[in-house]
């Protein structure tokens, strides 16, 4: 099946604090988004759709080259949205005609494995509609209302949610032409359209990098860069 991944990377980073765009902050030598796009094209080949922040398309341009080595030919950069959801529904509008399945990825989860792409893929190639990697939760989980523990929440019952989340390409066009309302990740817009969402296993690596903290472990887990 033809594929094509979305990588959202418009959003602005403010809880990170770099005063730059997240996407364009480096964890080595090389930005999160350059990160992002290693694992996009070592992963099966599709169509790689980056969306940037408007005033940084030129710059995403350069790191999606970067990471594309010979196949500049998979390339589009598009400008986003004020919310991840207008996002994705920008790099949407540039998947090629011909694309049966679509893989939305966050940009800011830029150790994400190739092989779990290729679970998202297969997943939706065997007749999924929508299915996404998670992992399950570590935490105990407390409900808080007003400082005050409400009620303890069971955990084995929840699942941490990452991207790629990958859907059949008309299911995924008919819930963004009907969206009326914002939501988290494309999952969620799905299910409300009355989509079942199936899961497939995640990966620790594809944490999404959001503080200081989750860049340090990102810098933690890159090898440096020889000289
Ligand atoms: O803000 P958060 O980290 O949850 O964003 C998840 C992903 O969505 C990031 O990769 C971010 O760049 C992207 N995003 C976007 N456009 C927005 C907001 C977020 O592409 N307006």
């Amino acid at each position: 099946p033809r594929v094509a991944v979305i990588v959202v990377a418009a959003g602005s980073g403010t809880r990170l604090g770099a005063g730059s765009p997240k996407a364009f902050v480096g964890i080595d030598a090389h930005t999160i988004l350059r990160h992002a796009l290693r694992g996009v094209f070592d992963a099966p080949e599709a169509q790689v759709i980056v969306v940037a922040p408007d005033d940084r398309v030129g710059d995403a341009t350069t790191e999606a080259l970067g990471a594309a080595g010979g196949r500049r030919d998979l390339v589009s950069v598009v400008a986003g949205g004020a919310t991840r959801q207008e996002s994705v529904a920008a790099g949407l509008a540039a998947v090629w005609a011909d694309v049966e399945i679509v893989l939305v990825h966050d940009a800011a989860r830029a150790l994400t494995p190739p092989d779990v792409f290729a679970r998202v893929i297969d997943a939706v190639a065997e007749g999924s509609d929508a299915v996404i990697p998670v992992l399950p939760v570590v935490d105990t989980l407390k409900r808080v209302a007003d400082d005050v523990v409400v009620e303890p929440v069971d955990r084995s019952v929840l699942a941490a949610a990452q991207t790629p989340q990958g859907f059949r390409r008309a299911v995924l066009d008919g819930a963004y032409r009907d969206a009326a309302a914002d939501h988290t990740d494309d999952a969620a817009l799905l299910q409300s359209a009355g989509t079942q969402v199936r899961t497939v296993p995640g990966d620790e690596r594809a944490f999404k990098i959001t503080t200081t903290a989750d860049l340090e472990h990102a810098r933690a887990l890159v090898e440096p860069v020889p000289r």
